[in-house]
């Protein structure tokens, strides 16, 4: 037997990219995470931010703001906070929000997300909002970034480096640190029981091997990737939390394969999407929210009624689809508010696999650059 070893295989780990050698080291990113402050039927331990209940209860408006991947992070995080702590939250990207001459004093909490910490819309409105009294949380992976060094507090979290340009890992583990800020604060506040805590602490402790499950999957992902990867346009549908894990979706889709891929809630659709759906036409739903599900089914059915081509993911329970769509990818179950942890990794892997068909680069897609620092 030969042995062929090099320096540049050892380094992704046997696999032949960061990005899918990332994307198979979520688990242990996510249980990095949560290490030492999610335990079940303890409080959620944040040494490094050190906001009151009477700071909390100050505040009258909270402002999530990043760029790319890291505000669709936010975008869940709004979610996440006004459902668990009961706080309204405002969601924006970094290159508009400071521009728009926002509403910023001693009474506002700003939370910026940045997984270099170095992007400079980010880091611009991290400086501005400081000037004016705002008191800052950074939500970041790198350790001693300038939004580390620069915010009031920090959540780091530990994703370890992340290489491929389009985020992965660092996605995920941001959505952890939104919902663990938003279970902070809702033990700060008293919005929820102890009860009520810990259902959503023991269930996000079970998402690091439900993840590998998801991964596990790869095959029916792998099939429907080669489906479409000659396409020009895919659209992606979900709603409420879907629709956040729809425009993640869809970034991914363009940053790793350059096909044209719009998010759209599912609502949104009879208001201008329908009209480009036609026979072939690939379309892609996260389908993880409970209350929304008929909705999302009715959604469904007008665009495979048009002959679309269509891909869903699902919890394992949900077989209504299965009769109606190409490919069915069945998730774990778990609670609404945490699935899009699980359902993002099959939109990441279909945007791996479609990227390698077309044979392009997938660590280094053009044009892009792993942290922006200018504006
Ligand atoms: C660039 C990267 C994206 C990233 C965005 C924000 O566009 O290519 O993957 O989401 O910057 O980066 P940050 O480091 O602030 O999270």
């Amino acid at each position: 037997t030969t042995i062929t070893w090099n320096a540049d295989s050892a380094e992704k780990g046997g696999f032949d990219h960061f990005t899918i050698k990332e994307i198979h080291e979520q688990p242990k990113a996510l249980r990095d995470t949560m290490t030492s402050r999610i335990v079940a039927g303890q409080k959620v331990k944040l040494d490094d931010i050190t906001i009151t209940k009477e700071m909390l209860e100050s505040y009258s408006r909270i402002y999530i703001v990043a760029c790319g991947t890291a505000y669709n992070a936010g975008v869940v995080g709004k979610t996440a906070i006004e459902s668990l702590a009961k706080i309204p939250v405002e969601v924006d990207v970094a290159s508009e929000f400071r521009y728009r001459d926002p509403i910023i004093d001693s009474r506002t909490l700003l939370i910026v997300i940045s997984q270099s910490g170095e992007t400079a819309d980010t880091l611009a409105v991290l400086r501005d909002s400081k000037k004016k009294g705002a008191r800052v949380i950074a939500i970041t992976n790198v350790v001693g970034s300038s939004v580390a060094r620069e915010a009031t507090d920090v959540f780091y979290t530990w994703a370890g480096p992340e290489i491929g340009v389009a985020s992965t890992k660092a996605y995920l583990t941001m959505l952890i640190a939104v919902y663990t800020i938003a279970l902070h604060f809702a033990e700060l506040l008293g919005t929820m029981t102890d009860e009520e805590t810990d259902v959503i602490k023991k269930e996000m402790l079970l998402l690091p091997d439900k993840v590998s499950k998801v991964i596990e999957q790869k095959e029916n992902i792998q099939k429907f990737a080669l489906k479409i990867h000659g396409e020009k346009d895919v659209f992606f549908i979900g709603r409420g939390l879907d629709y956040a894990v729809a425009i993640e979706a869809a970034l991914k889709l363009k940053e790793l394969t350059y096909i044209h891929a719009d998010a759209y809630p599912g609502g949104e659709l009879k208001h201008g999407p329908i009209a480009l759906i036609e026979k072939n036409t690939s379309v892609l739903a996260s389908l993880t929210q409970r209350s929304l599900m008929d909705k999302m089914h009715s959604n469904l059915k007008e665009v495979t009624s048009r002959g679309a081509k269509v891909m869903v993911v699902t919890y394992e329970s949900n077989k209504t689809v299965d009769s109606f769509v190409d490919t069915a990818v069945h998730i774990p179950e778990t609670i609404d508010l945490l699935a899009p942890v699980l359902a993002v990794v099959p939109m990441q892997l279909l945007s791996y696999y479609v990227c390698s068909f077309k044979g392009l680069d997938v660590d280094k897609p053009r044009n892009l650059a792993k942290s922006v620092t200018v504006e």
